[in-house]
Formats: structure tokens, C-alpha cells, sequence
């Protein structure tokens, strides 16, 4: 019996494959009822608080829609650098103890890694972890998941290539070790100066998969089910000339999935700057907008786990 209940969300590879069963399984049912358009009130009189230090447009809304679907409410701080009580000095430590008595859920966002978790060490209710700097985007990972098993019928068994800023992008750092976990090959593709860092791919061949780093798009998408896209994550870069360096290195286009794998599903956790042309939005396996659209019932799922409501 897997039970979330209580429990923070801080990191992808923190469950076993039998909570990401339950948790996607769950997410389904949610994405029923919102299919029906049915009226919930699993989380009615309880509060979700959405603390967000960094941008964010898909990951805020769509917890707040979740908790909204979920017949619950909202309390939010969303340039929580400039105008909550961090820019007076508070650590996100006392925000912890305080925020229980505000909320029964917490989801942060912050550029720092390692913040979700200092959150969670002061706060008794369940953080969940919005994306901390290059660390970790566990809910994002989700929702990637459930975006896989929908378009392709499966979670195992495939070959995923990650490709772009995989050096800063905490979506791939969360993602990849699960897809390892679950038994997916994985092409990890990007400039050397951007590669995966070692504490993520040291934890990847732990696993009996084939890991293969290379700077080659176009021979790794004639061998991949899916193509994992990602930004070169600009506010990241010290130097703004090794970004422009590095920027526009990979394009998804049409000319580029004609000679890829047949039925390759394109995904991107957005936003995307070039990194995916526009023409490409016409394709049957651009997957980026439905995966976006399916961050509601995952998140639905995941407040709704560690609220102990389903
Ligand atoms: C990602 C993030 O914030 O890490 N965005 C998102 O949550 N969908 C990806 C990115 O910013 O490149």
C-alpha cells in the first residue's frame, strides 16, 4: 500500500517505482474527472500556499488550477525575492515554522539548490519543490512521466534523448535518473561544455541501461522514442558570451524528425526560445503543449497524495 501522505516532495529520485505508479495512476483518474468536468472538494477548507522567489508562469498556475479544480484555495507570494520577508533576511528556515500556520501545503520555488529543503526543515506541513536553481524539478519529472506513458503506451524500455543545457537544467536532473530507474535507455546530448554533471550521471549507470553522451543531434534522434528538448538556461551562465556561444547549437525541425525515428514524440517542459521551430507545433508527436496541460492532474495528484486526501 503506498501511502504519500504527509510526506515533502524535494527530489524525483526519492520514490520507488511503485509510489510513481500510484501517483500517475492517480493523476489519471484526476484527468478524468477533469474530462467530465466534474465538481471536486477533495481539498475543500484547506490551503495551499504557492511561494515563488524565481519565474515561473506553467508550474505556479498550474499548481493553483490543481488546487482550484480541487475545491481548495490559494494563498501566493510570487516575487517572493523582492516582496516577502527574504529581502529583510529571513531564512527560509523561520518561513517554514511560520507558513504551517498559513497553509496546509507548501510549494516553493527559489534559485537556490537545496532551498526546498531548508524550507522543509522548519515547516511540519508537506513542501513540495517547485525547482530549486540547477538542483531538482521533481513535479516536473511527474508530469514528464505521465506525458511518456500517455503518448507511447509505456514507461520502460525506451531510449530518451535528453538534449540541451543538461549541465544547468534541473527538469533533466530530476528526470533522468527515474527514466534510468524504470528501465530506459538514455542519449544524453549536448555541447561538452554543458554535459551532464557527474553526480547525475554517476547515478544513471547505476543502473543496467545504456547511457551515451555525444554532441550529435541528428544520430541521436534516429535511435530515440523521445526527443527531451531543453533551453540553454541563460540566467544561469556567468559570462553572457558563453551563452551566446552555445545558443541556437540545437534546432528541432521538421527536416530534422523526417530523418529521426518514426513516430519520435518531441517534448520540452517549456518555455522554449529556438530550440524547437514553430513548424514543428504541427507535428502528431509534439508533445510539449499536452505535456504542459497535464501538469493540472499530476499536481492535483501530488497535493492531493501528501494532503492524505486520496
Ligand atoms: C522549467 C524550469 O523552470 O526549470 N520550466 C518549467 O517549470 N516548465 C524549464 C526551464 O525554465 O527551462
Amino acid at each position: 500500500m503506498v501511502d504519500l501522505g504527509g510526506r515533502d516532495v524535494l527530489r524525483a529520485d526519492q520514490f520507488t517505482t511503485d509510489e510513481i505508479d500510484h501517483i500517475l495512476n492517480t493523476a489519471e483518474r484526476f484527468a478524468d474527472h477533469l474530462r467530465n468536468k466534474d465538481r471536486l472538494n477533495t481539498m475543500a477548507g484547506r490551503v495551499l500556499a504557492t511561494l515563488f522567489y524565481e519565474p515561473s508562469t506553467r508550474t505556479r498556475l498550474s499548481f493553483e488550477s490543481a488546487m482550484a479544480r480541487l475545491g481548495g484555495e490559494v494563498v501566493s507570494v510570487a516575487s517572493a525575492m523582492t516582496t516577502s520577508s527574504a529581502a529583510k533576511g529571513e531564512t527560509l528556515h523561520d518561513t517554514g515554522k511560520m507558513i504551517e500556520s498559513y497553509a496546509d501545503v507548501v510549494v516553493i520555488r527559489h534559485p537556490l539548490e537545496g532551498s526546498a529543503e531548508e524550507l522543509a526543515g522548519g515547516a511540519s506541513i508537506p513542501v513540495i519543490n517547485g525547482g530549486d536553481g540547477t538542483g531538482q524539478h521533481p513535479t516536473q519529472a511527474l508530469l514528464d512521466l505521465y506525458t511518456i506513458r500517455q503518448e507511447r503506451g509505456t514507461l520502460s524500455g525506451l531510449t530518451v534523448a535528453l538534449i540541451g543545457d543538461l549541465k544547468n537544467g534541473r527538469t533533466v536532473h530530476s528526470l533522468a535518473p527515474v527514466l534510468a530507474l524504470l528501465g530506459n535507455n538514455l542519449t544524453l546530448v549536448s555541447p561538452r561544455s554543458l554535459a551532464m554533471p557527474d553526480k547525475v550521471s554517476d547515478a544513471l549507470r547505476a543502473h543496467p541501461v545504456n547511457v551515451v553522451e555525444t554532441e550529435n543531434l541528428a544520430e541521436a534522434a534516429a535511435d530515440s522514442d523521445v526527443l527531451y528538448v531543453t533551453r540553454m538556461q541563460k540566467e544561469r551562465f556567468e559570462d553572457p558570451a558563453d551563452y551566446e556561444a552555445v545558443k541556437g547549437t540545437y534546432v528541432v525541425d521538421l527536416a530534422l524528425i523526417e530523418k529521426a525515428k518514426p513516430g519520435v514524440i518531441v517534448m520540452h517542459p517549456l518555455p522554449r526560445v529556438d530550440e524547437i521551430a514553430k513548424e514543428v507545433d504541427t507535428y502528431e508527436g509534439a508533445a510539449y503543449f499536452r505535456q504542459a496541460g497535464n501538469g493540472v492532474p499530476v499536481r492535483m495528484a501530488l497535493i492531493s497524495l501528501v494532503a492524505g486526501v486520496v
